[in-house]
């Protein structure tokens, strides 16, 4: 079995300001000795600055989105090249909130994932299905229309990252069972190997996303083909991350 090293990824989604770098402290000061990678992405504004706060530290700071294109008219929008600019050295693509909000198809999270790559960021691409999808026994599908459709050609060990985050499971307290996360986690695992050979495909980390806690994430964590998770709300507080942290 390939070497992956564990990635504990934290997404913060639309929460924190200044103020929540504190937490960055506080966990740096509590993980200097952490087996895994660690990273954290906050909202666009707090980037540079965490970064900053970072340095020297082994918390690396990424996006939570990019746009596909390098500058332009895109007002609001950000390119995989400011965030290289502000320190980040990862970026998300795909999470179901932005396909959810901004209607992003696969097509453009592949778009988004190649910029990202051109700019030497490393990608977690999310992909997951909805409860309905899941009741009608779809997920199986919709996991590998995802990625087929979302990763480009050009992935490897290093510039890609999935992240199987269940709809459903996402801020709600529910979490799959660990054969149902099994089960889907082995499916994108062998879809990466047939697709881009035994070497590349066993080498990309996956993770798991979705109401990921310290009390549950020892059980996630034992799951084959499970090298980490992507945590929303629980990444927040140093003292809730580092005890998913130390699960890994
Ligand atoms: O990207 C992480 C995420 O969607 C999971 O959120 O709050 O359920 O851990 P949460």
């Amino acid at each position: 079995m390939a070497d992956r090293r564990k990635l504990a990824a934290g997404n913060w989604k639309m929460n924190g300001t200044a103020a929540a770098l504190s937490e960055v402290t506080a966990l740096a000061g509590s993980q200097g000795e952490a087996r895994c990678e660690i990273l954290l992405c906050p909202p666009a504004t707090l980037v540079e600055r965490m970064a900053r706060e970072a340095e020297g530290t082994n918390i690396a700071v990424g996006g939570q989105d990019c746009h596909a294109a390098e500058s332009g008219a895109h007002t609001g929008d950000i390119s995989a090249r400011m965030l290289k600019d502000a320190g980040a050295t990862y970026v998300i693509t795909g999470h179901s909130e932005r396909r959810a909000d901004h209607g992003e198809s696969d097509e453009i999270v592949r778009h988004k994932t190649e910029a990202a790559w051109a700019e030497g960021l490393t990608v977690i691409v999310c992909v997951g299905e909805t409860l309905s999808e899941r009741e009608a026994s779809n997920t199986i599908d919709i996991i590998k229309g995802q990625l087929a459709g979302s990763i480009p050609d050009q992935a490897t060990g290093h510039n890609l990252v999935v992240a199987y985050e269940p709809v459903w499971a996402i801020g709600t307290g529910k979490v799959p069972t660990t054969d149902q996360i099994g089960e889907v986690h082995d499916v994108i695992r062998s879809q990466l190997e047939r697709r881009f050979g035994p070497g590349v495909g066993r080498s990309v980390r996956l993770l798991y996303g979705g109401s990921v806690k310290a009390a549950n994430a020892a059980e996630i964590f034992a799951v084959e083909n499970v090298d980490g998770a992507l945590v929303g709300g629980a990444s927040l507080k140093a003292d809730d991350f580092g005890g998913i942290i130390a699960a890994l």
